[in-house]
């Protein structure tokens, strides 16, 4: 009989850090380099992914990418990943990018995307992860997003036909019937 799953909640791999944009991040037109903020976006999800699988992680998806505004030289950016759940050996991390003012301290979210890390043994094959154990209400909830967000982003990518996407069609079925047809 195998030992069952280790899990950990969300808390215990949670990460932030702290960047300045420099000249050198920037384009022409004085604004950050969108390949830059997502090389800062992948440390961060990196590190935390590393944190929760407690193994070498690599990004494997990135999606939903959004550049809600231009950031400058000189914004002080507040970059923060958890993951929302653990599959086999791949990992939902959620990474936000905001703006602080360092006056003010005032917030402003600037950037979001999700990445999959699947965690790699010593030959580069995937390996099992610890599974997350959602402890807030907000925790849950995107627990639950990340299993049908997984089977749209493994149908997308060809690796699953939709009729094999259990979740997406609960989810439909669920919202159909809540419509009252
Ligand atoms: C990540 C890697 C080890 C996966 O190898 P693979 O042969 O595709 O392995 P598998 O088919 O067994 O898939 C492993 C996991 O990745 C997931 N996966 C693979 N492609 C995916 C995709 N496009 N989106 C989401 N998940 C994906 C699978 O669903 C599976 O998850 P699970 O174990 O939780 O069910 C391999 O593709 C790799 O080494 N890629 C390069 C990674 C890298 O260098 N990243 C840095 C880029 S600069």
């Amino acid at each position: 009989m195998s030992a069952p799953r280790q899990s950990k909640t969300v808390r215990q791999s949670r990460t932030q850090t702290t960047e300045l944009v420099l000249p050198n991040d920037t384009n022409p037109h004085g604004t950050m380099f969108g390949g830059s903020l997502l090389s800062i976006m992948d440390k961060c999800a990196s590190i935390c992914a590393r944190r929760h699988a407690g193994r070498v992680s690599v990004t494997t998806a990135i999606d939903s990418v959004e550049f809600h505004e231009p950031l400058r030289i000189g914004d002080v950016l507040l970059v923060e990943a958890w993951v929302n759940r653990a599959f086999r050996s791949s990992m939902e991390v959620e990474v936000t990018v905001s703006t602080e003012d360092p006056d003010s301290r005032e917030q402003h979210m600037a950037n979001h995307a999700f990445f999959t890390f699947v965690a790699i043994d010593r030959n580069g094959r995937p390996v099992a992860v610890p599974a997350v154990m959602p402890e807030s209400k907000d925790e849950k909830r995107r627990y639950r997003q990340a299993g049908l967000r997984r089977e749209v982003r493994l149908y997308l990518s060809g690796r699953l036909k939709l009729t094999d996407a259990p979740l997406v069609k609960d989810e439909l079925i669920a919202t159909l019937q809540s419509k009252d047809l």
